[in-house]
């Protein structure tokens, strides 16, 4: 049998051998294929970024017209995945809906069907099989905003739209999301420029708890949309795409500057979690928050400032001065960028919607990589060291005490 140890929580194993994304925890350096992120903030765009995170390369300006076009073309969504969207409640959370309509989407593409088209369906890397393969992903990568939208359209009872050609691919979002359908549409550029900068800082960051989930379920062979379906249900929790979410009700709860210190007690004396500080990897400051940083004071030009901004701050600072947080290197990771959601004008249980869209395209980047990996897909089959009762006796249900 052999010696096994346990690794809660998988602090020290690595799953897999990758070239997509780099994070070095203790520098707070965070790369996608070698470029620093601060650089494809400043200078990519989404959709660029996301062909890098999936091929490996930049693209010519001829391949990122084709993927865009790509992407662009299988935004739209079969009109009986309407269907789904309506059989949820009012009030439904729309990560609920979104890891379902995943899941039923992959229904609509019967030539994904692993038990359809034999089991090595994804693993062929003849170019037949990969063309069907990359099509799946502009599928995926262009649906997901729409399927975004819808979830947020059917709770408020309003018809889905298609948007007008011509708009970029957050614009197109924006456009879905609140527009009442008219054609001269132009989304606010400031705004449209910050959601693109955020999906580009949310696009990967390499084994984090959704990714590995989509890795896990894709080592068995399954369709790629129950793979993503399952990345969704990860990334729903609170320890990780829910954090954006739950930083506001934190905030919220809080409920001013003066409260903070109290708050900070109830932490130290786990009572409360502080929601959007701490990380698996980052023993420093998270990269991604700095820009985050820039891209709210951006945001709040336009919006004007929220309120919640006073408690964050003091929160911030007070935590950052703090032994307990310091001690434990815990400083403020990516999920405070639900500030900025907040001033656009999402609603709070839509933030993590907002992480699942552009983290599709991190989720599926790792998937292919291993679909396609020259030494094939091995199951993810861990083991586990059994500490339950010995061998014993059945006993009629009469004769139990
Ligand atoms: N508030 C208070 N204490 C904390 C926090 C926090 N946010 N995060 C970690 N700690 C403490 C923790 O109690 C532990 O203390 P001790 O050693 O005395 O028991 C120590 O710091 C080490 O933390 P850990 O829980 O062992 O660290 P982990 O790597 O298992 O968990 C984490 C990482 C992100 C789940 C955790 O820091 C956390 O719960 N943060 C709040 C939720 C959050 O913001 N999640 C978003 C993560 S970033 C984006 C994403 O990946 O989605």
């Amino acid at each position: 049998v052999g010696l096994r140890v346990v690794d809660r929580g998988f602090l020290n194993t690595a799953v897999i051998q990758s070239y997509i994304t780099f994070i070095d925890g203790d520098r707070g350096i965070l790369r996608y294929r070698g470029y620093p992120i601060e650089q494809l903030a400043e200078q990519s765009n989404f959709l660029e970024t996301s062909y890098l995170l999936i091929w490996g390369e930049l693209p010519s300006k001829s391949q990122y017209d084709r993927f865009h076009d790509e992407v662009m073309n299988h935004s739209t969504t079969h009109v009986d995945i309407e269907h789904v969207f309506k059989s949820f409640r009012y009030d439904a959370h729309p990560m609920s809906i979104l890891t379902s309509v995943f899941a039923a989407l992959g229904s609509y593409y019967p030539e994904a069907n692993p038990s359809l088209q034999g089991q090595n369906l994804f693993t062929k890397k003849d170019l037949a099989s990969v063309q069907n393969m990359d099509k799946q992903i502009y599928r995926l990568i262009g649906k997901a905003p729409t399927l975004a939208a819808m979830a947020y359209r059917v709770r408020q009872g309003r018809h889905f739209i298609t948007p007008p050609p011509g708009l970029s691919y957050t614009g197109a979002f924006l456009y879905q999301m609140d527009c009442l359908g008219q054609a001269e549409y132009k989304p606010n550029p400031v705004l449209e420029r910050a959601l693109d900068i955020l999906f580009i800082l949310h696009a990967d960051h390499e084994m984090n708890a959704s990714t590995t989930t989509v890795l896990q379920a894709g080592s068995s062979l399954t369709d790629p949309y129950s793979a993503i379906a399952t990345g969704c249900a990860s990334l729903y929790g609170p320890l990780h795409g829910g954090a954006n979410e739950a930083v506001i009700r934190m905030l919220i709860s809080i409920g001013s500057p003066d409260n903070v210190p109290a708050f900070l007690e109830q932490v130290k004396r786990r009572e409360k979690l502080l929601s959007g500080f701490g990380h698996r990897v980052y023993k420093t400051t998270d990269p991604r928050s700095r820009i985050i940083r820039r891209t709210a004071d951006e945001v709040f030009k336009v919006t004007g400032k929220d309120p919640l901004i006073e408690t964050a701050m003091r929160l911030h600072d007070m935590a950052l001065k703090d032994e307990y947080f310091v001690k434990r290197n815990l400083y403020p990771n990516v999920d405070f960028c639900g500030l900025i959601y907040k001033a656009m004008g999402f609603p709070l249980d839509f933030f993590p919607v907002l992480f699942a869209v552009p983290r599709v395209v991190g989720w599926i980047a790792h998937w292919r990589q291993m679909m396609l990996s020259p030494d094939g897909v091995k199951i993810w089959r861990p083991r586990q060291i059994y500490i339950g009762p010995e061998e014993r006796a059945y006993e009629p249900i009469g004769q139990r005490q």
